[in-house]
């Protein structure tokens, strides 16, 4: 396995994940990669490593430029296992001293107790002699000790996950696939991974603002070099909370009743010029979800009960949107029940604390919609139509 060049005197040395589906319960149908990033010269640097499992790929990319013995230098800028299962291993191969932000030091502590690490100061720099890195902590994007690393002559940027997508491709950069796939899956790496954080984000793209960038070299998937500014755009718009007038209609059901609410409901919001996808979650996956609710106006679920709880599948998808907090939303909640109806109401509770605000009153219909009730389900479905237009977060 080889190391690809990306600029003189740098190149990829990560490792590619064909067959990974499934990463910490997000769907990733295409892959990804662990990007690691090799920096020579006087000095030689290894920018991040990769999952403890693809070390040998690591050690055979980097192989094919230097010993990896001769490794000088190893930047972490991000504490995940993902990116540091091989830490300790190519540090005590190679003696390489090893840098992070504080919080960084912090947390490799915990994974590598035996691990030396000397933490770096926000805009703190190295001299490699022809070339600079500079420092620039980015907390909480997505964990504590998360941080950017620039290398000033080249113009990189290594942004870690941020900018990143569940990609595994022989391709590196942006202009050599399929701009749709790539802005697919870098859509639903945000909803999935930053979206409780667009704040901090909007943070750290104001403290690159006037950084020369030619390269957004990421920790997952494809190098933006051609749409660095589509990416940055569309990050600011995803970070600001921006909606269409789109409504997702999220649900899952036992008998077909709540199915059938589901198709009334988004037929009535779609009466009043909108945009609706409807998901049955247990034919789908709730990291397709979040991607659909990303720029969405309104989010309406439904769950049909059982033994008095919510259904599964949707407390499943409503605890992990919980989590992911897609703020400011016009939410809805729905469902059929055949006597305790307890599901409704804790679906209800899980969005609130979601961050989504929730106006109108639930609808519940007991076993199944008779068609004056379906008629209800289309006119909650226009009211919810009739909202969104004038809907603001
Ligand atoms: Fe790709 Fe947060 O690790």
């Amino acid at each position: 396995m080889k190391a690809q060049e990306i600029c003189e005197g740098v190149h990829w040395v990560g490792a590619i994940d064909w067959n990974l589906r499934n990463f910490h319960g997000y769907s990733t149908p295409r892959g990804t990669s662990y990007n690691a990033y090799l920096i020579t010269g006087e000095k030689n640097v290894l920018v991040d490593t990769v999952k403890h499992s693809v070390y040998d790929q690591l050690i055979e990319r980097i192989g094919s430029v230097i010993d990896p013995s001769e490794i000088d230098l190893i930047i972490s800028n991000h504490t995940e296992m993902d990116h540091s299962g091989s830490l300790l291993r190519l540090q005590q191969m190679s003696g390489a001293k090893v840098i992070a932000s504080a919080k960084g030091k912090e947390g490799l502590a915990m994974h590598f107790p035996q691990l030396e690490v000397e933490a770096v100061d926000n805009q703190g720099k190295v001299d490699l002699g022809s070339k600079t890195l500079r420092f620039i902590e980015t907390p909480m994007l997505h964990w504590p000790d998360s941080m950017f690393t620039f290398l000033e002559e080249d113009g990189i940027l290594f942004s870690m996950d941020g900018f990143g997508q569940h990609i595994a491709s022989e391709r590196r950069f942006d202009d050599e696939i399929d701009g749709c796939v790539l802005m697919q899956e870098a859509t639903k790496y945000y909803a999935n991974i930053l979206m409780p954080f667009g704040k901090k984000f909007l943070s750290a793209l104001e403290s690159v603002k006037d950084l020369d960038i030619r390269m957004l070299a990421c920790s997952h998937g494809i190098i933006w070099r051609s749409g660095i500014g589509a990416i940055i755009d569309s990050y600011t718009s995803w970070a600001k909370g921006e909606a269409g007038m789109k409504a997702v209609v999220i649900y899952d059901t036992m008998w077909g009743s709540t199915r059938t609410m589901a198709e009334d409901i988004a037929e009535g919001i779609a009466s009043k010029g909108m945009e609706v996808k409807v998901i049955r979650i247990s034919n789908s996956d709730r990291s397709q979800v979040m991607h659909e609710v990303l720029d969405a106006r309104a989010v309406v679920m439904g769950s049909p009960t059982i033994n008095n709880c919510l259904f599964p599948p949707m407390a499943d998808v409503a605890t992990y949107m919980k989590g992911l907090r897609p703020k400011g939303k016009l939410g809805a909640a729905f469902g059929s029940y055949g006597w305790g109806g307890g599901a409704v109401k804790e679906l209800r509770g899980h969005m609130e604390k979601a961050g989504l605000k929730m106006p109108l009153e639930d609808l519940r219909i007991r076993y199944r919609p008779t068609p004056e009730q379906r008629e209800d389900c289309f006119d909650y479905g226009q009211e919810i139509g009739e909202m969104m237009a004038d809907w603001s977060p």
